[in-house]
């Protein structure tokens, strides 16, 4: 499938808007190009009308993420706070701001990343996402990975590890921090950097060394310093 996509993507710059294949039964088919941007588009209209769990009732905005839809490096989070919910950003709050001024320590703004979360609505009073919630969220973070068809993917904090990386509930961030894994999601094999989430950051500033190592390894895989 990923081969698949380059090799559309490729036509699509040669100047290719469609291509004809011959089907079996001899008459010809056609078949639309891949648009990835067209298509997390598509997806985040889909996710603003979700209610595939309770936290549907209780949120003022579905944070889908933001950032560069084509981009070597996707951060991924656990949930909306008060502030993403309120204005439908992720990471605009106090632990973001934090990361903003992080990602700007390596000249690297935020319109380079792509930034989301794991769960795409704030649950009530900041609370953890619940596994049914994330299960039911699941869908979108697999798809904007798809589309998005990032290199390197940092997780900010256990949830957002733990998820990519299927572990099981418990699995402490500190066990799985400090390592390149990968994972194949849509065909495509991926690293994934595990790291402390910035609002541990806020609560104890000597986590800030080894979450810049990681951030630095990861924007360095990924190209972008
Ligand atoms: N914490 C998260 O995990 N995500 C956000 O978007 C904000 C705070």
């Amino acid at each position: 499938m990923e081969e698949v996509k380059k090799f559309l993507e490729f036509l699509r710059l040669l100047g290719y808007d469609e291509v004809k294949v011959p089907s079996i039964n001899g008459e010809r088919l056609e078949m639309g190009t891949f648009e990835p941007i067209e298509e997390l588009k598509k997806l985040e209209e889909e996710a603003k009308s979700c209610c595939k769990c309770r936290l549907c009732k209780t949120r003022t905005n579905v944070v889908f993420g933001e950032g560069a839809p084509q981009t070597n490096l996707m951060l991924v989070g656990e949930a909306p706070g008060e502030q993403e919910d309120l204005q439908g950003r992720p990471f605009v709050g106090r632990a973001g701001q934090l990361l903003t001024r992080f990602l700007n320590l390596y000249g690297v703004s935020r319109n380079k990343v792509y930034i989301t979360n794991v769960v795409k609505c704030r649950p009530p009073n900041n609370r953890n996402p619940a596994p049914d919630e994330i299960a039911a969220c699941y869908p979108f973070l697999e798809k904007q990975i798809e589309f998005i068809s990032p290199e390197v993917i940092l997780c900010l904090g256990a949830f957002a590890a733990r998820t990519i990386l299927n572990l099981p509930e418990k699995t402490p961030i500190s066990k799985i921090r400090g390592k390149e894994h990968r994972v194949e999601i849509g065909g495509k094999e991926i690293t994934v950097i595990p790291t402390f989430h910035p609002a541990y950051l806020l609560r104890n500033r000597r986590g800030e060394p080894e979450f810049q190592k990681d951030l630095e390894r990861a924007l360095k895989l990924a190209g972008l310093v």
